[in-house]
């Protein structure tokens, strides 16, 4: 079997992996992933750590041979140009962003930042390098993206597929669609193998307390409000975030160069019905809670500007070509997510700062205007 055909169950040369954003939600659930996969491949996550991301969430792997931390910018080409050489990457996996909507209309300039100037700077720099390594093969970008991108769905439309025309709407989703342009772009002029997944909202360990799921775990466990925004009818399609791990795996493996994929767990919930959920099981599994039901906490308060008002994903692309399925229902997600909250208090404890608690204040003041 050659390297081109092998796939993540079988027979595989090992890989030399960057993954950007690793000490966040997403990207430390695929770091995890990937050393219990493949634990002969050279892991090196880059991440400038900023308050979304966690060197905590990645302790149990330093220290391991195959295993290395670096904290740094993606912005920062020279330090980008030297891990690339220095550890031989053949596989760069893209998750580093400013990730938040609501962050994204206080402040769009570390968006714009990190998420376009960011990602040109890392597709730049693989770019050289790729081309003196005279163009392997085996090379892969992986670039990975959002559905919110492809702008807000009506209540029937159809889902969004590959190629539905993109119509961001927010600071946070037009600079996604900036870089995803760009890594679409450099397939297209130079034949880098660029790959871009766009996926729906994903949920579970290692969620950082500003989104929506961990939020109101957290607010339930310490009796604080459930602020839902606007009427809570708002729709997201919710993805267990280690089915979404699996779903970039295949990717890596077996997409070619300049594909689109489109990743989403087909379960759609509005939001007021998911925060519902989660009072039910917080209330079945929580020893102790301050306030029980918890649904007596639910408190609307003022929408969130611009909010897109539903998104949902067709996956058939990547179920047809490439196998996947997500493993998890949003019952069996949501539980083992809730769970997992009440089992590790001392990793989102520390993370309710008092600069946490100025950015609520910001927000909430921000849509009361
Ligand atoms: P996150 O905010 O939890 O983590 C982002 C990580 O990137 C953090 O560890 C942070 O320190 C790091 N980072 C930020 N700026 C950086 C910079 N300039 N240089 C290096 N590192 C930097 O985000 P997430 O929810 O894990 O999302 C990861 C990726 O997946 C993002 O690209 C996001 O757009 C995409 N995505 C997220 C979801 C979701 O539901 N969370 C869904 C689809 C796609
Ligand atoms: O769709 C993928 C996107 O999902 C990712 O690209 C983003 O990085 C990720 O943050 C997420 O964006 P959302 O804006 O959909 O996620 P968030 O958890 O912020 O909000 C989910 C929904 O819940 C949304 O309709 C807004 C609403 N909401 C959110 C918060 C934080 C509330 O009603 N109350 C809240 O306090």
């Amino acid at each position: 079997m050659t390297e081109m055909q092998a796939n993540s169950s079988g027979d595989r040369a090992p890989r030399r992996i960057l993954i950007t954003g690793g000490a966040g939600f997403i990207g430390s659930n695929f770091v995890h992933h990937w050393c219990e996969q493949y634990p002969g491949d050279r892991v090196v996550v880059l991440d400038a750590l900023t308050y979304a991301g966690n060197r905590k969430t990645l302790a149990s792997l330093e220290g391991g041979d195959n295993f290395r931390f670096v904290q740094g910018d993606i912005c920062d080409r020279p330090l980008i140009d030297v891990l690339l050489q220095e550890e031989a990457i053949d596989t760069v996996a893209h998750f580093a962003a400013e990730s938040h909507v609501d962050r994204s209309i206080l402040g769009p300039g570390a968006f714009v930042q990190t998420n376009v100037v960011g990602t040109f700077t890392l597709l730049e720099a693989f770019r050289q390098y790729w081309l003196s390594a005279n163009k392997p093969e085996s090379y892969r970008f992986l670039h990975v993206s959002t559905d919110e991108v492809y702008g807000s769905l009506g209540p029937t439309d159809p889902a969004f597929s590959e190629t539905t025309p993109y119509t961001p709407n927010s600071p946070y989703s037009a600079s996604k669609a900036g870089s995803d342009h760009l890594a679409r772009a450099y397939f297209h002029t130079y034949g880098m193998p660029t790959i871009i997944t766009n996926c729906s909202n994903n949920y579970g360990p290692y969620h950082f307390p500003e989104k929506l799921i961990p939020l109101m775990c957290i607010n339930i466990l310490m009796g604080k409000p459930l602020p839902v925004y606007g009427d809570g009818q708002n729709v997201r399609d919710w993805l267990y975030v280690r089915d979404h791990c699996r779903a970039l795996d295949l990717v890596i493996h077996k997409a070619a160069p300049g594909e689109t994929y489109n990743v989403g767990g087909n379960n759609e919930a509005k939001n007021l019905d998911l925060v519902h959920l989660l009072c039910d099981l917080m209330d079945e599994l929580a020893p102790e809670l301050p306030v029980r039901p918890a649904k007596e906490l639910i408190t609307f308060v003022t929408d969130r500007p611009g909010h897109d008002r539903r998104y949902a994903i067709d996956a058939t692309k990547i179920r047809t070509e490439l196998g996947w399925t997500p493993l998890e229902t949003v019952e069996s997600g949501l539980r083992k997510t809730v769970q997992w909250y009440l089992d590790n208090r001392d990793w989102w404890q520390p993370l309710l700062s008092e600069e946490y608690q100025a950015y609520y204040q910001q927000v909430y003041a921000a849509a009361a205007k």
